[in-house]
């Protein structure tokens, strides 16, 4: 985005940020680059690119214009220097990862991330020498014992998947910056900066997967990450290049620039219809707790509203009936889906304990706070009355 439209605000962004249609015929679409190479003028050239001396384009596992046009428009959109596009989120967890932490480095997480990313930061990194220590980041205090001069990352999701347990990003960020030389990364997946810019609060990066609410039309698995450029640079040139290889193909940018240009107005509707069905859940006597940071009994409500533009439209739940309530609640299911994912228009439920954690031990689950009982719904943009009567028979079915 040039710096005569820098005035502009989120939705005009979301549209058209990173893209001028002049240099392009004025295709107010922007054309799909398909190309895998980059010619030079000459050797001299090639040179220059491949030392940072000169911009332009060498290979598309590391640069292209379509996939460069969504990565300007996410750094506008979360207030950052730069930012770089993955082919699925994991993709930028690990670019992230690899390329920030050595043998013996430490890595302090919240207790509670996406399945994926614990296996991750609990399973794998440890076989590579890197320390890995797990915090209740709910409470920042939480934080210090556990911050040295080896702590090089640290990082966590607000509002974490799948408990909805929320950061307080500027306090976390102040005292991890205080009293290590840590960088803080924030997974923003859940909110998109159209709810949350962590790098506002005083974080360093953020990272998302993009195949969410970004695209928000469940058609495309991407990622990202927007920081300041000495942070962004070398999980390109390094983690992307020679370590990860995740990089997002030209249409699948594509896609996410056209699902970033209505974020704004789907979250609206997105947070609007969770808001009526959390109060809808919080009133079902079937239901014994609801998780939603939009209701005055979340235990961090004050910090949602301070923290967050809207609470979001992710929700969890716990039926009174544990495990077999929860599973006979996901089969009776009609037109809310059954499906693991997020963010889109589609509205989608998990139940963990009967899908995607059905393999661990009870004991396992409660360690990883995931109870029998536990529904995740993500609600999407269907009429919210029609996503009420759907939920009230399934409740009407657990018995
Ligand atoms: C919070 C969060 N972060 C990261 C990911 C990983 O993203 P992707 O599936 O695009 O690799 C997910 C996927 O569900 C997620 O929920």
């Amino acid at each position: 985005m040039s710096d005569k439209n820098s005035h502009w605000r989120f939705a005009t962004r979301a549209i058209h940020g990173g893209y001028d249609a002049a240099s392009h015929q004025g295709a107010l679409n922007p054309p799909i680059y398909w190309s895998s190479t980059y010619a030079f003028d000459s050797a001299e050239q090639g040179a220059a690119r491949f030392a940072g001396e000169e911009p332009g384009m060498i290979y598309s596992r590391v640069t292209n214009p379509t996939v460069a046009n969504l990565e300007e428009r996410l750094a506008s959109l979360e207030n950052g220097e730069a930012a770089v596009a993955f082919g699925s989120g994991m993709g930028a967890i690990t670019s992230l990862m690899w390329t920030s932490l050595r043998p013996g480095d430490e890595l302090l997480v919240d207790l509670t991330l996406y399945g994926c990313t614990h296996s991750l930061v609990h399973h794998l990194l440890p076989q590579f020498g890197i320390v890995v220590k797990a915090a209740d980041f709910t409470d920042p205090a939480n934080l210090g014992e556990h911050l040295n001069e080896r702590t090089k990352l640290v990082f966590f999701e607000t509002p974490a998947n799948p408990n909805m347990r929320l950061v307080d990003i500027a306090a976390v960020s102040e005292r991890v910056h205080r009293l290590s030389p840590a960088m803080v990364a924030v997974d923003n997946t859940y909110c998109t900066p159209y709810l949350q810019r962590p790098l506002d609060l005083g974080a360093d990066l953020v990272v998302h997967s993009l195949t969410k609410y970004i695209n928000g039309h469940g058609d495309v698995i991407a990622g990202a990450a927007v920081g300041r450029k000495e942070i962004i640079d070398p999980m390109r040139w390094v983690g992307i290049k020679e370590m990860t290889g995740a990089c997002l193909s030209p249409m699948d940018a594509y896609l996410v620039l056209r699902g970033l240009k209505t974020l704004p107005i789907r979250m609206d509707r997105h947070c609007q219809s969770a808001h009526a069905i959390a109060e809808f859940l919080e009133r079902h006597p079937a239901v014994t707790r609801v998780d939603y940071p939009g209701l005055a009994s979340h235990p961090q409500f004050e910090l949602a509203r301070r923290q967050m533009a809207q609470p979001g439209a992710m929700i969890a739940f716990e039926l009174k009936g544990g495990l077999e309530a929860g599973r006979r609640f996901i089969n009776a299911l009609g037109l809310v889906t059954r499906a693991v994912s997020l963010g889109d228009a589609e509205s989608l439920a998990q139940h963990p304990a009967s899908m995607t954690h059905s393999s661990y031990a009870p004991e396992e689950r409660e360690r990883h706070m995931i109870s029998d009982g536990l529904v995740r719904l993500s609600v999407g943009l269907e009429d919210v009355d029609d996503l009420i009567d759907d939920i009230g028979q399934a409740l009407a079915r657990v018995g």
